[in-house]
């Protein structure tokens, strides 16, 4: 079952289409509660507003992996716009695990740029949190621009979507035993940069997502819990080693694929699409106790379900499911973990696709304890300044808003520079141009 696109111009059409889609989500017209500050745990780590801008890869580093024109241009405009904090997109702590030559690679003898990217992210927001997110691309690894996956075991539906042979090999325990202490050096290096904390990533099948479901994996790194978490809850721990009241460890995580066990995690063993919280909110508890003190919460993987991480009208098939029910399927999740770790200060997401009804529904979910704050990724590309609109005038401009077309995904997978090809066009439209130029 497919749905209908969002037109929804009036409160009583947004109505109407929950009752459509059969799902009802949080509402409130006092977007009062958006405006305050959020101290995460015991730290001095405050966001300044619950609304966050989500991790949003630009492919636009130098080659060696230092932010580019484009990523710095990115980052003054989503700093400037007004969101309590801001979380800067993936960036590799190997260089065989880039997915690209564009995407970040910190290292020692690129320091200084990162530092000019904090200092500058601190200038404009007025002192928002910024936070680096540290990652492994794993099975997406593509470090001189051509696909070199670094995969932990064979999992038939992603290698089928990546056309990876089963005779690919499998990378070594000894390989992984290293990754721990290259997070922390990682991790080090983001706090000397000037960063407010260091996320060690675990979404969307990279490198330590993947492992979640290495069911079929021997040795140290597959089969039990204890052994599929074990990089992951390593990894934090070495980072963590670097937390302060000033640096805060922290996460993007995705607790449930919505790919059928056991090819995903957090899933039913019968194999359907139900999620199974068990071993998710075991994981959660974990990563509290190991040190993760803020997380921004997805769900699925964009190479194999993106109606799920990311609901669009237009992308690269039909969702099989009504566009809202994959919305409240993402606030849903996140009033979940707020449950089960209350201690961990939370972003959620689902938002963008909401266009200028987000800011009521945020405003629901923050003030009904669903989450602490609204993550907005694809919007923040479209429209960098939409949290001082939600903050200052109480609303978004239609004019300006995301349109979940789905462009700036295209671009990504031309493995090109990306952005907001329809709200940013000056920059944006003739490289979309050049890069489709029939459509
Ligand atoms: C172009 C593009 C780049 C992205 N880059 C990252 C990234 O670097 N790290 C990450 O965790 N998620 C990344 N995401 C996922 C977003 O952070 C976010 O989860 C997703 O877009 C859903 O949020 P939204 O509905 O507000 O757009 C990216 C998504 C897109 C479309």
């Amino acid at each position: 079952m497919s749905g209908a696109r969002f037109t929804c111009r009036t409160e009583e059409d947004f109505r109407a289409a929950q009752e459509r889609d059969g799902v009802s989500l949080p509402a409130s017209h006092d977007l009062s509660v958006l405006a305050e500050p959020l101290t995460v745990g015991d730290t001095r780590v405050t966001l300044k507003n619950r609304l966050t801008i989500h991790p949003m890869e630009g492919f636009d580093s130098t080659p060696d992996g230092a932010p580019g024109e484009l990523t710095m241009r990115r980052i003054r405009r989503m700093a400037s716009g007004g969101a309590g904090l801001l979380w800067v997109e993936a960036t590799s702590v190997v260089e065989e695990g880039r997915t690209s030559t564009g995407q970040l690679w910190i290292h020692e003898e690129n320091l200084d740029a990162f530092k000019r990217l904090a200092e500058e992210a601190h200038r404009l927001s007025d002192g928002a949190p910024v936070i680096l997110q540290l990652t492994h691309s794993g099975r997406f690894s593509r470090p001189d621009n051509t696909p070199r996956p670094v995969i932990s075991y064979h999992n038939p539906v992603m290698n089928e979507k990546m056309d990876i042979d089963p005779s690919w090999p499998v990378v070594t325990d000894e390989y992984l035993d290293a990754l721990p202490g290259k997070f922390g050096a990682a991790a080090k290096l983001a706090k000397d940069a000037g960063f407010d904390g260091a996320d060690i990533k675990c979404c969307h099948k990279y490198l330590f997502s993947e492992l979640l479901s290495a069911y079929s994996r021997p040795g140290r790194y597959g089969g039990s819990f204890e052994n599929r978490t074990r990089l992951f809850l390593d990894s934090i721990r070495a980072a963590a080693v670097h937390a302060s009241p000033e640096f805060v460890i922290a996460s993007r995580f995705g607790p449930v694929e919505m790919i059928p066990h056991p090819w995903g995690f957090g899933m039913a063993r019968d194999g359907s699409l139900t999620p199974d919280w068990d071993e998710p909110d075991r994981l959660y508890r974990e990563m509290y106790d190991c040190g993760v003190r803020l997380v921004d919460m997805t769900l699925g993987s964009p190479y194999y379900n993106p109606h799920v991480n990311r609901p669009y009208d237009n992308g690269g098939y039909e969702p099989p499911e009504p566009r809202l029910a994959g919305v409240s399927r993402l606030i849903d999740a996140a009033a979940h973990m707020k449950k089960t770790v209350p201690g961990i200060a939370l972003i959620g997401t689902g938002y963008s696709y909401l266009r200028t009804f987000a800011p009521g529904v945020a405003a629901g979910a923050v003030g009904n304890g669903l989450t602490d704050a609204a993550g907005f990724g694809r919007m923040a590309f479209a429209y960098p300044d939409f949290a001082r609109d939600i903050l200052e005038k109480g609303a978004l401009d239609p004019g300006k808003v995301c349109l979940t077309c789905s462009k700036c995904t295209a671009m990504m997978r031309k493995i090109h520079a990306t952005g907001c090809p329809i709200r940013d066009r000056e920059v944006y439209l003739p490289m979309l141009r050049e890069l489709f130029p029939k459509e």
